[in-house]
C-alpha cells in the first residue's frame, strides 16, 4: 500500500516529482495557511507531512495524523513552528531545509541594508507620487557603508554570507551569539566577537541571524533599542518576534534609532501599523527566500528528506531535539 504524503500547500513541480515516487502525495487545495482544524482533517492518515512555516506542528497534529506518522518535514530552515521535543517524543522525526537559502537569504539582507542607508523607498514613493523634485546637493542624502560596523546577531551560515558581503562594501564587521564562531571564520572575515551590549553600542548596522528560541523572543526590546546609536539601523531576515515590534516602532518614531528595513514581523502576516507611517521605515513581505531557483531547491529538499524517511534511510536534515 502506498503511503500517504500530505503537502500542506503547493509546492514546486520538481518536489512533487520526488515525493510521487515516495507515496500517494495529497497537496491540500486551499491556497493559503490552512486553520488548526483544517490542517488536522488534512493530515489524517498521512505518513509524511510537508509543512510550511505558518504550519503550527505540535501533539495534537501528530494525534490527528496517527500513529503511522513518520516524517514531518519544515519546508524552510526555522523551525519555530514546531515543537520538537513534542513531536521526536511521539516517535516522528522533523527535517528541514539549511543551506539551500543561504545565498537568497543574504542577498535580500543586503538589499535591505542599501534600502534602508539611501532611501531606496522614500526615493521610489516620491517618485510614484509624481511629485516634483530636482537634484541638488543635499537632496535626500542616505549614509556610505565603507568602514561602517555591521554587527551581526548569530554568525551562522547566512551571518557569514551577509559578512562576507558587506565586506565588499567596505564594512567592517563585529559579531555576537551563543558561542564564537571557529577562528578561521573570525580571520577570513576579520571578524570581533563582542558582548551583545557591546556590539548594540557599537554597530552602525545591526542584522538579525539567529533563529527565533525562547532566548532570543524580544531580544531587541526597548532596552536593547535604547543601547543602540541614534543613527544605527535594524536589518531582520530572521524571524519578526526576535524583535518588540511595539519598541521597535516607538524607537523610531522618537529618533532612537536611525532606520529599519524588515523581511519579518511578529504577527505575520500582520505588520504593526505604526511601522508603516515612518519613512525610515523598509518593508518585505518575508522574500528572504523567494527566488525561483532557491524556493525549488527547498521544496526539493524537503521532498528528497521525506523521500529517504519512507525508503527507512537516514535523511539529509533531522532536526534533533
Ligand atoms: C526559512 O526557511 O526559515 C525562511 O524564513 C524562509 O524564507
Amino acid at each position: 500500500m502506498d503511503k500517504r504524503i500530505v503537502v500542506s500547500r503547493a509546492v514546486p513541480e520538481p518536489a512533487l516529482d520526488v515525493l510521487r515516487q515516495a507515496g500517494k502525495v495529497h497537496v491540500c487545495p486551499q491556497d493559503r495557511p490552512l486553520t488548526v482544524p483544517e490542517l488536522h482533517e488534512a493530515v489524517r492518515g498521512a505518513h509524511a507531512i510537508v509543512t510550511m512555516l505558518h504550519d503550527r506542528v505540535d501533539a495534537d497534529l501528530v494525534a490527528a495524523a496517527g500513529p503511522q506518522l513518520e516524517v514531518v518535514a519544515n519546508v524552510a530552515v526555522g523551525y519555530d513552528n514546531i515543537d520538537v521535543p513534542a513531536v521526536t517524543e511521539r516517535g516522528v522525526i522533523v527535517t528541514n531545509t539549511p543551506g539551500v537559502l543561504v545565498d537568497a537569504t543574504a542577498d535580500l539582507a543586503l538589499g535591505l541594508l542599501l534600502m534602508v542607508t539611501r532611501r531606496l523607498g522614500e526615493g521610489e514613493r516620491l517618485l510614484r507620487a509624481r511629485r516634483p523634485w530636482t537634484f541638488h546637493l543635499d537632496f535626500m542624502l542616505g549614509t556610505g557603508l565603507q568602514n561602517k560596523i555591521l554587527g551581526i546577531v548569530g554568525l551562522g551560515d547566512i551571518g557569514q554570507v551577509v559578512a562576507r558581503r558587506a565586506r565588499a562594501f567596505g564594512m567592517n564587521i563585529a559579531y555576537t551569539g551563543r558561542r564564537r564562531a571557529a577562528a578561521e571564520v573570525e580571520a577570513e572575515l576579520d571578524a570581533r566577537f563582542l558582548s551583545q551590549d557591546e556590539l548594540l553600542r557599537t554597530a552602525d548596522v545591526v542584522s538579525l541571524h539567529c533563529p527565533l528560541t525562547e532566548q532570543t523572543r524580544h531580544l531587541i526590546d526597548e532596552a536593547a533599542l535604547a543601547t543602540m546609536k541614534p543613527t544605527a539601523v535594524l536589518v531582520n531576515t530572521s524571524r519578526g518576534p526576535v524583535v518588540d515590534e511595539q519598541a521597535l516602532a516607538k524607537a523610531l518614531r522618537e529618533g532612537r534609532i536611525g532606520g529599519a528595513a524588515l523581511d519579518v514581523f511578529e504577527h505575520e502576516p500582520e505588520v504593526e501599523p505604526a511601522l508603516l507611517d515612518l519613512d525610515n521605515v523598509v518593508v518585505a513581505p518575508h522574500l528572504g527566500s523567494a527566488t525561483t531557483e532557491t524556493r525549488t531547491a527547498m521544496a526539493e529538499l524537503a521532498a528528497r528528506n521525506v523521500a529517504e524517511i519512507l525508503a527507512g534511510h537516514e535523511p539529509p536534515n533531522p532536526v534533533h531535539r
